[in-house]
């Protein structure tokens, strides 16, 4: 097959990550005979250097023509003080809203051999496996823009919601709980937040479609404890934007470390976004020492969703899974014994291991 793939490296260790996971795809092509053509496109800080805007039309517009897009992370220091519209971190939520990407999917399952990576007890994030999907295109992010009143004294940002759009991220959680435990823990504020109110009536109301699937609601604070007290209670948690956001970095925890976690935002007709969860992580950008797996598992993410290729994603993840129980690990991954690697021989350990022949199970199962 042939695809047409934009890269938006970005800022920070984006640059690195992104040339780990085009190494990877391009030796899934050589694998499986796909042709592959990979474009740059700017976004981000490194937009605002060369265009003046974090979000060039032409990346747009590119993104708009490509099978897929793969980014790697924006932002840095270098950027704090612009203006809201200016910030890098602009271009990244213009381009998932220019693309009405509403859903992202997160998924959370340690491999085995990073048990013990994780500051977390063994037995307790054991056989965890749970699937995120965070509301991406609404509420905080995306309210009225926000204001400073009182010469500044004072602040507004607004969380608003359609209808339609918490309908559609919810029914999303159904369908993929139910290609999974069938277990749907919603995530709210409902004691406090409006917004939250009407969330979880949508959820009362949809799940007389799914009686398949059972639902439970938390409320954020006390979901925030229960997702690293006891992981195995979850298999798909639904929420809207912020709390998505937060639960996820917090979620990664259970996994040895956040380079470890991809993410697919994605719309209803397929096309996505593929992006690992971290940032562009400027404390040790330009070091070599970033950990490449989360970025080289959303490049897996996007051979399943936006291509249908299934055997090459799981090959994928099978040549990680085997480089990490070959002792192989980045810096940011707290392991006992084996050999730590640079970004770049952790990335050649990949591509050693990867073959069209051994294909196991989904890591994501989503
Ligand atoms: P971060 O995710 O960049 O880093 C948090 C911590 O995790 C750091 O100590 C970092 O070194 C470590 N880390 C993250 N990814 C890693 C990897 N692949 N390998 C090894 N260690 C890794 O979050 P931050 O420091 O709060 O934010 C830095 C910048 O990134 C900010 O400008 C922020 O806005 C931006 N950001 C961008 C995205 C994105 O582009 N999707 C996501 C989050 C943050
Ligand atoms: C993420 C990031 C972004 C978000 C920022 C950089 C806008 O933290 O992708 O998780 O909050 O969505
Ligand atoms: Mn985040």
């Amino acid at each position: 097959m042939n695809k047409h793939i934009i890269l938006l490296p970005g800022d920070g260790i984006g640059k690195e990550i992104i040339e780990s996971a085009v190494q990877v795809l391009n030796a899934v092509a050589g694998e499986f005979g796909h042709t592959f053509t990979l474009d740059e496109h700017a976004i981000g800080g490194a937009a605002v250097d060369n265009y003046g805007t974090p979000l060039p039309d032409a990346t747009v517009n590119a993104c708009q023509n490509a099978d897929a897009i793969l980014l790697g992370a924006v932002g840095g220091a270098k950027w704090d003080g612009l203006p809201a519209d200016k910030r890098p971190e602009k271009g990244l939520l213009g381009i998932r809203k220019a693309l009405g990407l509403f859903a992202n999917l997160r998924p959370v399952k340690g491999f085995p051999s990073l048990l013990h990576a994780s500051p977390l007890k063994e037995e307790i994030i054991a056989g965890s496996d749970i699937l995120i999907i965070r509301e991406l295109t609404g509420g905080l992010y995306f309210g009225t823009p926000s204001e400073r009143r009182d010469n500044g004294h004072a602040v507004v940002d607004t969380l608003a919601y359609e209808r339609t759009e918490m309908e559609r991220i919810i029914d999303k959680a159904f369908q993929s709980a139910r290609l999974r435990r069938r277990h749907l823990t919603s995530v709210d504020k409902a004691n406090v937040l409006e917004s939250s109110r009407l969330w979880r009536e949508i959820v009362e109301e949809k799940k007389k479609a799914y009686p398949d699937v059972t639902v439970e609601h938390l409320l954020v604070d006390a979901a925030a404890m229960k997702l690293i007290t006891n992981p195995n209670q979850f298999d798909v948690m639904v929420t809207e934007n912020m709390f998505g956001d937060i639960l996820s970095d917090e979620a990664s925890v259970l996994t040895g470390s956040l380079g470890m976690l991809p993410s697919a935002s994605i719309r209803s007709d397929g096309a996505g976004l593929y992006e690992p969860v971290h940032g562009s992580a400027p404390d040790i950008a330009g070091k070599g020492i970033a950990n490449p797996l989360g970025t080289i598992l959303s490049a897996a993410l996007m051979l399943r969703h936006s291509f249908q290729m299934e055997a090459e994603a799981a090959a994928i993840e099978q040549a990680v899974r085997e480089c990490l129980d070959q002792g192989y690990h980045t810096a940011d991954l707290d392991m006992r014994g084996g050999q730590e690697v640079s970004t770049r021989e952790m990335t050649e350990a990949v591509v050693e291991n990867l073959t069209c022949k051994s294909v196991s199970d989904s890591i994501c199962g989503m």
